[in-house]
């Protein structure tokens, strides 16, 4: 049988002699027809590989422009049976993607992978000095040591048990609230806050009362950063275009920026002040005086200091929000499982006290809730920034040319029924039964990532995810209102409840 490609261009051929194109133009366009139907499409066929054998989808994949582009790439892997790895052009950009777990572990563990493409949205927001695009280097490195030492260490999520919990109070007094005033409770609005709050305190060593006010400047740069981020950006694949910022994002992403620096800097010269009035005992401070106070030799600018910063109240914040919406739809979903959760707690916890950091380790069954809700619905399903192979590389048996972006489906693995038994069915009990890492070591459930690049900031969000998610059982009972729950799916930078999940709490105690 003759492939498509061979079959298009003889059809050009038939047509061409009777039109009035030149033999030149004619020639350009077979050639463009057989690269276009080139397996992998057209950033492949323009590759010094497109001789390679990974099979793909021709011409361009415009799922990436969508907000289901998890489903599509693992519909067209699983009928090009492309599973392992799948190669397809956007624009004039070459992609892979892995959708098993054995492929995505080569690719998240080999140093090959160690870079992150980078959009233009997220240089134009400084992120390429910033820990999550910084090319693999020194510079990166050493933002991660920094950060590993005094943000994310156990010792210091720990430190910040107490604090995390008294915004976890908060949190349910805002829900009681917007119980007293509409009778039902937009739950993502209680827990954004709350997250902001969470990410404020520990960099920033600041919380705001969003009920007067406070903070919405600090909302309206994540929610525009988000957006902007999130957005497919036709002229990221289609460089020429890039030129012309058709989409403004180019002019949005400058005028945020402006802000971003006003705001980031004033928090930064107040900590300065207080340093040089000596307010600041040493070990003691958050993570602004640690890096204000580092060694001449490793001292960031301050430009690279805000970026820094500011990737990470970004980053922080709508991943443990949107977790925790996913969470809660489902135990509004499932009460018999929600009403386990609760036993558990009330019989380690009792019913005189609130549940704090302590408790988190004797919950087994919370702990499962939350991988189950990590495996049906990771918050990046498509491990959200994908990884650029940065010189020649063999993934399997397959050439992959420098400069590929290289992908994982996570979404695809933790819903393939050869992995997992009954994959769309919500079932916790299956991790009381086999006890999975979601940290990176066990490809088949690695919503963090793996590899060097993994996400640093994966226990902080636990370990905030856990408390919250207690601290939100153990005082309420979670109804569905008469619309009920709809777990319709959209993908931006994170994959998101299409419908916001709105829902009655009724207090248990
Ligand atoms: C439920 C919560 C979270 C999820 C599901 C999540 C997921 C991810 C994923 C999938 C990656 C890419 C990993 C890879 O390429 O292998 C990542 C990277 C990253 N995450 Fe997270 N994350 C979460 C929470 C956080 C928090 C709380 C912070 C910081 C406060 C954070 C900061 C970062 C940073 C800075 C990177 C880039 C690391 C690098 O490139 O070196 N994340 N995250």
């Amino acid at each position: 049988m003759s492939s498509p490609w061979v079959d298009a261009s003889s059809l050009l051929l038939l047509v061409l002699p009777k039109t009035a194109f030149s033999p030149i133009l004619a020639v350009a366009l077979i050639a463009f027809s057989v690269l276009w139907f080139c397996p992998g499409g057209l950033a492949w066929a323009l590759s010094r590989a497109h001789s390679c054998t990974i099979r793909g989808p021709s011409g361009f994949v415009l799922a990436l422009a969508g907000t289901a582009a998890h489903r599509v790439l693992k519909r067209l892997a699983d009928t090009l049976k492309a599973s392992d790895l799948m190669a397809f052009s956007v624009g004039f950009t070459r992609f892979v993607v892995a959708s098993r777990p054995e492929t995505a572990k080569e690719i998240l563990n080999s140093s090959a992978f160690a870079d992150r493409p980078i959009k233009e949205s997220a240089y134009e927001l400084l992120f390429h000095r910033a820990m999550g695009f910084a090319p693999f280097g020194d510079y990166w490195r050493n933002l991660r040591r920094i950060s590993a030492t005094y943000l994310f260490s156990p010792r210091r999520i720990a430190a910040f048990g107490e604090r995390r919990r008294d915004i976890g109070q908060q949190m349910l007094a805002d829900v009681q609230d917007h119980m007293a005033m509409n009778g039902v409770v937009e739950v993502k609005k209680a827990l954004h806050f709350a997250s902001l709050n969470n990410v404020m305190m520990s960099v920033f060593g600041k919380r705001f009362d969003y009920s007067k006010g406070e903070g919405l400047e600090l909302e309206f740069l994540v929610k525009e950063g988000y957006e902007l981020l999130g957005a497919f950006n036709w002229a990221d694949h289609f460089p020429l275009l890039g030129w012309l910022d058709l989409q403004g994002v180019r002019k949005r992403c400058r005028a945020l920026v402006k802000r971003v620096n006003a705001f980031v800097g004033s928090i930064m010269e107040e900590h300065r002040k207080r340093r040089v009035c000596g307010d600041v005992v040493a070990g003691e401070g958050d993570f602004v005086d640690v890096l204000l106070g580092m060694e001449e030799e490793e001292k960031l600018s301050d430009a690279d200091m805000v970026a820094v910063l500011w990737e990470i109240i970004f980053r922080g914040t709508d991943t443990v929000a949107i977790l925790l919406e996913w969470i809660m739809a489902r135990m509004v979903l499932h009460p018999d499982i929600q009403s386990k959760a609760q036993s558990e707690i009330d019989e380690i916890v009792g019913v005189s006290r609130s549940v704090c950091d302590a408790d988190v380790a004797s919950l087994p069954y919370l702990h499962a809730i939350v991988k189950e809700s990590l495996r049906l619905h990771p918050p990046g399903p498509l491990l959200s920034w994908a990884r650029l192979a940065v010189h020649d590389v063999h993934v399997g048996d397959h050439f992959i040319p420098a400069g590929t972006t290289a992908m994982v489906n996570m979404w695809a693995i933790t819903h393939d029924e050869s992995i997992w038994a009954e994959p769309n069915e919500f079932m916790p009990e299956r991790f009381i039964r086999e006890d999975v890492s979601v940290l990176g070591s066990d490809l088949r459930l690695a919503p963090f990532g793996a590899g060097r690049r993994v996400c640093p900031g994966k226990a902080m969000g636990l370990a905030t995810v856990h408390l919250w998610l207690a601290q939100l059982l153990q005082s309420y009972k979670w109804v569905p209102t008469e619309g009920g729950v709809d777990l319709s799916e959209c993908l931006k930078m994170s994959l998101e409840m299409e419908k916001p999940l709105v829902c009655k709490a009724v207090p248990r105690w």
